[in-house]
């Protein structure tokens, strides 16, 4: 009964110019394992959901990278959307193709470009989450515990502790606030009561449709009510467009996690990282002498430290005197950034419109 939502149509900006929308950072194997991070997410998946029950909601201009990378999957499997508009439609889309093959089914809904490190202790607790989330009338999240004030997350305060057994840390949650900012985050760290929302969520069919009903009744009409009869017939295109292009952009975090009153969190520490930047990339790779985290077989650094440099093989590159720096070349685009100004590239990349 365990069917397996990945989300796969974001940008991934933060990773320029690695990551582009042409090429976004769940299609590319930037820790150099052999697997990208949407492959990496499909394996770990596939240990909890058989693999008819996967879908993949991603743009239209992805189609072809998603069936190159998970070629296991069928082609129905994917579900391709004309427009980004968040995770909220994703969700609705993805949630009644669900139901009307199976109206009992328990959804894991899971990002496309993380890193878990400790599958083994990640695949425990989604087994807790899902028998759990199949018997409640649940909206439960993976939590993280915190380790910075990190704005690019949601946070949530836990309440009352639901399951006794020691090694299971599910809660009631009494508030969800989704990228809070520094001087709210900086509290909220500091406080012990709250945990970061990992992105993965878990819930019956039941009770996602319900939220929806509730939360965004607008989307809920358009996906579950008017899309009913239209799945699967050669009339979605033309229905999946409109209600596209009528429907709010705005994520599931927003406009349902916030607002609803039966979410529940299971905390645990399963060596989650989003590696959503340079930065958090170059904190999780192994350094040499010098801290330097390098990719790429001809860089020669003299006199520089605490740096990211990321360049093809066969790229001779050359640094002097750096420290704190991103250096990244990809195609024919260099990008040269002062680590701790990262959070730059987002707004430089959409400034620039290079994207592409
Ligand atoms: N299909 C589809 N369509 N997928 C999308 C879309 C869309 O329009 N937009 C984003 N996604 C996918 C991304 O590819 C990613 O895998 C996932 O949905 C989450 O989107 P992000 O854009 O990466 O969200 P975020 O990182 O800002 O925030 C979310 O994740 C954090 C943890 O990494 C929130 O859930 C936060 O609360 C959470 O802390
Ligand atoms: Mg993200």
């Amino acid at each position: 009964n365990t069917y397996c939502v990945i989300m796969a149509g974001g940008v991934g900006s933060r990773f320029w110019p690695l990551s582009k929308s042409s090429m976004p950072k769940q299609f590319l194997d930037i820790l150099g394992t052999g697997r990208t991070f949407i492959q990496m997410t499909f394996d770990r998946f596939k240990r909890i959901c058989p693999v008819e029950n996967f879908i993949v909601v991603t743009n239209f201009d992805y189609k072809d990278l998603v069936i190159q990378q998970l070629p296991e999957i069928s082609e129905k499997q994917i579900l391709l959307e004309p427009l980004r508009r968040n995770t909220a439609p994703c969700i609705a889309y993805a949630s009644n193709r669900v139901k009307s093959m199976n109206p009992n089914a328990t959804i894991v809904v899971a990002p496309s470009d993380h890193l878990i490190l400790n599958e083994e202790e990640f695949v425990f607790q989604l087994k807790t989450g899902i028998s759990f989330a199949a018997e409640h009338n649940a909206l439960l999240t993976l939590g993280i515990p915190p380790n910075r004030p990190e704005t690019g997350f949601g946070y949530i305060q836990i309440a009352n502790k639901i399951e006794n057994e020691e090694s299971v840390h599910l809660y009631e949650v009494k508030t969800f606030t989704e990228k809070p900012n520094l001087d709210m985050a900086k509290i909220f760290v500091d406080s012990g009561e709250f945990y970061w929302n990992s992105g993965i969520f878990i819930w019956s069919v039941n009770s996602i449709s319900k939220a929806f009903e509730k939360h965004l009744p607008d989307m809920y009409e358009r996906f579950f009510t008017k899309g009913e009869k239209m799945y699967g017939t050669p009339d979605e295109i033309y229905f999946i467009n409109k209600a596209y292009s009528e429907c709010q952009n705005t994520s599931i975090d927003y406009a349902v996690m916030e607002n609803a009153d039966n979410v529940f969190v299971l905390c645990a520490d399963f060596g989650w990282s989003d590696v959503g930047t340079w930065g958090a990339l170059y904190a999780q790779q192994p350094k040499d002498e010098k801290n330097n985290v390098i990719s790429g077989d001809s860089v020669f650094t003299y006199a520089s430290e605490n740096s990211i440099i990321h360049v093809p093989d066969g790229k001779i590159a050359v640094l002097q005197g750096l420290d704190g720096y991103i250096v990244v070349e990809s195609d024919d685009i260099l990008l040269v950034c002062k680590k701790d100004d990262e959070q730059q590239i987002r707004l430089i990349v959409n400034d620039i419109r290079l994207e592409k």
